[in-house]
């Protein structure tokens, strides 16, 4: 199991990602919102951009954001290995296709209201989906239970339609939750690894 961690709860990102640097942590997680398409707004690029230079890690880009297609250039500009937008946004597949254009691997996420088969249309175009267990928006939300079966009737319909295609589950993750995620390829986990005295400890646990 691969894990993300990610840093919307963080109180020092600088200070937490050097702290990353030294953990097998597999990517950054990074959580970029607009105050549109969720009511919250993270930092502009221009400063997270200077943040996210305090890491030797690949970094996995969520986007919550209306307009996606304006970000994609921007976050291509960094190391970065997923570029994910979200499926309740416009224009999925070109910026599904503008992704692949940087040699970027690219993600849809779906938020905990949207029915897992509406990911079918965009399943040639994507090489990750993120299930998120919480309302996207904030860090240190309660998990939802029904996520669970959600993940393994993504895995069914993935192997159905045999699409080689990543899952990744984000939001409220901890290592109870961790163990009954089997069928997930990466955990996003933000609270329970930065709130933590020993992040690798906290990594660890969480690959089941
Ligand atoms: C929620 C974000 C998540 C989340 C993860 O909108 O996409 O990445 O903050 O953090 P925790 O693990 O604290 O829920
Ligand atoms: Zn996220």
């Amino acid at each position: 199991m691969k894990v993300s961690a990610s840093f919307l709860s963080s109180q020092n990102i600088a200070t937490d990602l050097k702290k990353l640097n030294d953990t097998d942590i597999d990517y950054i997680h990074v959580d970029f919102m607009d105050g549109k398409f969720v009511p919250n707004k993270t930092l502009p690029f221009r400063q997270m951009k200077h943040i996210y230079e305090f890491t030797s890690k690949r970094l996995d880009v969520h986007l919550m954001v209306e307009k996606p297609k304006k970000w994609i250039s921007k976050f291509a500009t960094l190391n970065t290995e997923f570029i994910t937008i979200h499926l309740e946004t416009e224009d999925i597949i070109t910026s599904l296709e503008q992704i692949h254009t940087y040699g970027i691997k690219a993600g849809l996420s779906i938020k905990p209201d949207t029915a897992i088969e509406e990911v079918v249309p965009y399943l040639p175009y994507v090489d990750l989906i993120l299930v998120m267990a919480v309302e996207p928006g904030k860090g240190g939300q309660e998990f939802m239970e029904d996520t669970v079966q959600r993940v393994k009737d993504l895995k069914k319909l993935l192997k159905k339609y045999k699409a080689n295609i990543e899952i990744s589950v984000d939001g409220g993750i901890n290592n109870e939750y961790a163990k009954k995620l089997k069928n997930a390829d990466i955990l996003v986990s933000g609270f329970y690894i930065t709130s933590s005295d020993d992040f690798q400890k906290q990594i660890d646990s969480l690959r089941v």
